[in-house]
């Protein structure tokens, strides 16, 4: 994982907005959000977030077959970040790709990447989660401006003969009559960039909080539920909970739903905001520096974003 030097805390964001430390604490959990330096781009945090995924491992970049970074904050339109990314780490041999699921795309991507691996076609997939979302946010709304932060992560997915090791399930989901809850207006086909575009503050997050609030609750639960059952077990056998980092009420509402005890979740809503298609594989990078994962643990993860999309994965944790 990586996240920018530079924190923002609360009464930072309140001394230029109408908001305070302890609305945001209160409605949402977070007490700061790392945000970019000037210049500092997505590409940037994916690459230091590749090498600390990498450290340690004797895994030269040419041995990628395939990169695929989830984001809605890319460098630019075009070229793909993935290609970005491939250029700058050296990854001669993989080919690359973005994909656009918004919180939901770090886990879309993994089960992507994850079919290749299964199917024998790639040995070395690499999966980031990047997004800088200090980027498309409109610093004047406090309702949007205060929730989100920028990071990033990576993963690495090899094949595995171990029985019963890894990915275990995924089930994903999207449903597109959520769109108009949350979403930036302009810069695609639709709404190309114009000097009205700007005026109107459409490059912009535009969220309906309270629509998105309750769908999220719904189907985080709903999806975790159904993937436990469908794999024969009980929120009990789960060992480690990594719900995306979207606001506190939402995760613990969830694990009271899932009946999940509250020292099996990954918290870290307070440091990070909400980093988009990064929290995931933050969380599950702090977990394990931590040391709460061990070989053989069941980890659940679950994801709930703009489209809507929403999803989880189930994984037995391996040899690390
Ligand atoms: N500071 C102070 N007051 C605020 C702030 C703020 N930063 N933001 C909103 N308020 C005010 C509102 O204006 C409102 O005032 P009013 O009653 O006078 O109109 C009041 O606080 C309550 O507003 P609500 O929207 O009802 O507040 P709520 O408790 O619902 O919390 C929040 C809002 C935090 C946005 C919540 O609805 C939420 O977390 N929603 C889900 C967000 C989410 O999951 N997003 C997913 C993004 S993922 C992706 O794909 C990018």
């Amino acid at each position: 994982m990586y996240v920018p030097e530079k924190k923002v805390t609360n009464d930072d964001l309140s001394r230029s907005l109408d908001t305070s430390d302890e609305w945001i604490r209160d409605r949402s959990g977070i007490s700061e959000r790392r945000i970019v330096s000037e210049g500092q781009a997505n590409s940037d945090l994916s690459v230091k977030a590749i090498e600390n995924a990498l450290r340690g491992k004797k895994v030269d970049p040419k041995e990628l077959d395939l990169i695929i970074v989830a984001t809605v904050t890319p460098d630019m339109m075009f070229p793909s970040t993935a290609c970005i990314v491939q250029e700058k780490i050296g990854a001669k041999n993989a080919w690359s790709f973005d994909l656009s699921g918004a919180c939901s795309g770090f886990l879309y991507a993994m089960a992507t990447g994850a079919q290749f691996v299964q199917t024998g076609m790639h040995k070395k997939v690499l999966v980031v989660g990047t997004d800088v979302m200090s980027s498309i946010l409109n610093f004047e709304d406090r309702t949007t401006c205060v929730l989100f932060g920028d990071g990033a992560g990576a993963i690495l997915l090899e094949p595995t003969q171990e029985e019963d090791i890894g990915i275990l399930d995924f089930m994903l989901h999207s449903d597109g009559a959520g769109g108009k809850f949350l979403y930036m207006p302009a810069g695609g086909s639709l709404h190309p960039a114009t000097h009205e575009t700007v005026d109107k503050k459409m490059h912009y997050v535009h969220q309906d909080g309270r629509n998105v609030f309750k769908f999220a609750v719904r189907r985080i639960t709903e999806v975790c539920t159904d993937i436990l059952e469908r794999n024969g077990y009980t929120s009990d056998d789960v060992t480690l909970y990594v719900p995306h980092q979207a606001n506190i009420r939402i995760i613990k509402s969830s694990l009271e739903r899932l009946g999940l005890a509250p020292e099996k979740v990954v918290i870290n809503i307070d440091r990070y905001a909400n980093t988009t298609a990064g929290t995931i594989p933050i969380g599950l990078t702090e977990a394990h520096e931590q040391g709460r994962i061990k070989k053989g643990d069941l980890v659940l993860l679950a994801s709930f974003g703009a489209g809507f999309t929403w999803g989880s994965v189930l994984i037995r944790w391996g040899e690390f």
